[in-house]
């Protein structure tokens, strides 16, 4: 398949693209396009095979259930049995913006967009690529993240590229994204609300718009029975090529450990790379450094993550340490991401050893 490239940016939309690709949807197609998060591989979410389609150029597993993208609030009745209160009261909050909701799915929605589920994930993205596509289309658009499954997900155009080229009709190149992380996943099927993916919108924003809001078990990151109810959160996600080991505890002993277990592996002939921030960075020896962002501004760590891992894949990193970010706020969102790349292998700095 040829995929084409399109170039706009959200101050400059350019009509005459836009109309091409929403007609590639119109007619079961598939276009990757910018959000505010990160790049989505769009099809229309009431057609059958366009969502067939999206799993098989993802090399995705059909029971993943797929996010549906809207332009207008109104738009949510018609996906989905009832808006819950709470629901009602969040969409007002975050929408647009990157918050997903979990709803009784609606009659219109094919079992095969929701992976089989009885429920359907809705959002409404704060990006006016992804606005204006959904409105000229005229569908509402199923979208994943636009990696091929199990790599990153897409926070620049080129990451999209070098996943779907040729897999897809279309990829919008629309610079790199704001957030660089998924959204927020809530389930409101449940009375009390669930956190399913932490994500920018945190819990705690959430409570302070409806009161108690759950966290599912399978992200805090201690939890040893996990069974996610986000299907897609039970695959080893987001992983690089090289093995990943997240090191936690305080900044020096975490510097010390990652130079002792970097200076053996490179012994060993292995290429080593190290996850650092700008404030550590000059810290590490034999290794190849990364710093994805300040740990002052938590923001800049989740917007440079996805792009490092890909990184040291291109690099030939056969072994990289990773330090840990755990607060609250986007740090929990940044660390389930992290630990997910490292299918959960953490050693703990202080002596307690790996868990
Ligand atoms: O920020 C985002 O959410 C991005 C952009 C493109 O919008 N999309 C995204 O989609 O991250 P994806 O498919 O990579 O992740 C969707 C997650 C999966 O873990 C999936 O299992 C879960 O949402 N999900 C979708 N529908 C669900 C449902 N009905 N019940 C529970 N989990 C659901
Ligand atoms: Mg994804």
């Amino acid at each position: 398949m040829n995929t084409t490239v399109m170039k706009m940016t959200e101050d400059n939309l350019n009509a005459d693209d836009l109309i091409r690709a929403a007609k590639v949807l119109r007619c079961g197609g598939l276009v990757a396009f910018p959000t505010e998060t990160v790049y989505g591989l769009g099809g229309d979410a009431l057609n059958r095979e366009a969502a067939n389609k999206i799993y098989e150029a993802k090399g995705r597993p059909s029971d993943n259930p797929l996010i549906i993208h809207i332009a207008d609030r109104d738009s949510l009745a018609e996906l989905v049995r009832e808006i819950p209160e709470k629901a009602q009261k969040l969409a007002d909050k975050f929408w647009p913006g990157p918050l997903t909701m979990i709803f009784h799915k609606g009659e219109k929605v094919p079992y095969t967009t929701t992976g089989g589920l009885d429920t359907v994930a809705v959002r409404m993205p704060a990006h006016d690529i992804a606005l204006a596509l959904i409105r000229r289309s005229g569908v509402f658009l199923a979208a994943p993240s636009a990696n091929t499954s199990g790599r990153p997900s897409p926070t620049a155009a080129s990451h999209v590229i070098e996943d779907l080229s040729g897999k897809v009709d279309v990829i919008i190149d629309g610079g790199a994204v704001g957030i660089g992380l998924e959204s927020t996943i809530v389930d409101m099927t449940e009375k009390i609300p669930i956190i399913l993916r932490p994500g920018y919108i945190t819990k705690e924003m959430l409570e302070a718009v409806i009161g108690e809001v759950r966290s599912d078990k399978e992200i805090l990151p201690d939890e040893k029975d996990r069974r996610p109810r986000a299907p897609g959160m039970k695959y080893k996600h987001y992983a690089p090529k090289g093995e990943l080991i997240i090191i936690e505890g305080g900044e020096q002993e975490v510097a010390a450990l990652i130079n002792q277990l970097a200076a053996a592996a490179h012994l060993d002939g292995k290429t080593v790379g190290v996850i650092a921030t700008s404030e550590t960075k000059a810290y590490y020896k034999n290794a190849l450094v990364k710093s994805i962002g300040t740990r002052k501004e938590e923001e800049s760590i989740a917007r440079g993550l996805y792009a490092v891992l890909r990184e040291f894949d291109e690099a030939g990193a056969d072994i990289i340490y990773g330090e840990s970010f755990r607060s609250n706020g986007l740090g929990q969102a940044i660390m389930n991401r992290l630990l997910k790349a490292a299918g959960h292998r953490m050693i703990k700095a202080d002596g307690a050893g790996e868990f």
